[in-house]
């Protein structure tokens, strides 16, 4: 497929990497850039030699939201027949490898949203991060007000959703919504050596170490416990597991054939 609104490419034949590129609106998010973005990622998805997924944006912006010019003659009839959001957002929640944004500059309401769907947040120190919604008389859509204060707590997420105020990278690895900050002309290199890391692991382990964390956020401590217990069980039915262990008793690197 002939991307306009994102670029996509590979890195050491493992990682995906998605780069929003609608510079002169700062990568507001489109129809059309969500639907190639979804496209991209199930690509990848199921592409066997890749192994993590990276998000990324311009050095201005991850993302400034959702495209308000677009959004702007929106009607209740329109969004609600169209399923806005739904219909093309959430592709991303559906994708099993690990999706890893790298974010610098701004990532503000869906910019954000989308930044916290993916599965963990790698900052540059220019990084801004908000829910400005209410500046425009709406709220939060892509998942804002249930993914922030699961992020960042109560307090934050309120402030930041009812002000509209940002939260510079300091201040968001603080709070937990980025695992790490790094200087803007490392972001990449840091993403890249985060997403290699991943790939070198079982694929069976990567994905189920995924699947259980994100049960955490649907369901109670015990019911969630058992789900990771029952995948934890599973997980010595693998090769992997065998060559792991064998290879730490042995004083060896692994070699994961991902079976
Ligand atoms: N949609 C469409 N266009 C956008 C945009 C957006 N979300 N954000 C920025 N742009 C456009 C601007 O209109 C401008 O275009 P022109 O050059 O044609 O005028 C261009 O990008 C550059 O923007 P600015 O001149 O405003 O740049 P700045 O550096 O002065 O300010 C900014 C940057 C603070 C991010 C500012 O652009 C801004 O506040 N953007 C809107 C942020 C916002 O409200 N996001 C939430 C959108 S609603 C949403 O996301 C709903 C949801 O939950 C799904």
């Amino acid at each position: 497929m002939a991307y306009q609104n994102i670029e996509v490419r590979t890195e050491a034949g493992k990682v995906g990497v998605v780069t929003l590129n609608r510079p002169k609106q700062l990568n507001a998010l489109s129809n059309d850039l969500m639907d190639e973005l979804g496209v991209a990622l199930k690509a990848f998805d199921a592409d066997d030699a890749i192994g993590c997924i990276i998000l990324t944006g311009s050095e201005k912006a991850f993302a400034a939201g959702a495209d308000i010019g677009a959004m702007a003659s929106y009607s209740f009839a329109d969004v609600y027949k169209g399923d806005y959001i739904t219909r093309n957002w959430e592709t991303i929640r559906s994708i099993r490898k690990p999706v890893i944004a790298a974010v610098s500059g701004f990532a503000l309401g869906g910019g954000c949203e989308l930044a916290m769907t993916c599965d963990f947040i790698i900052a540059a120190d220019n990084a801004r991060f908000g829910q400005p919604e209410i500046k425009l008389g709406i709220i939060p859509g892509a998942g804002g007000t249930q993914r922030l204060p699961r992020a960042v707590g109560k307090s934050k997420a309120m402030d930041m959703t009812l002000t509209a105020r940002m939260m510079d990278a300091a201040e968001a690895e603080r709070a937990g919504l980025v695992s790490r900050v790094v200087a803007l002309d490392k972001l990449m290199d840091e993403a890249l050596g985060a997403a290699l890391t991943i790939c070198d692991y079982s694929r069976i382990s990567v994905l189920a170490a995924k699947e259980s964390i994100n049960r955490s956020f649907e369901t109670g401590l015990s019911d969630g416990v058992m789900f990771e217990r029952r995948l934890f069980h599973a997980t010595f039915a693998t090769e992997d597991q065998k060559e792991g262990m064998d290879a730490f008793v042995n004083k060896r690197k692994p070699q994961f054939r991902h079976r």
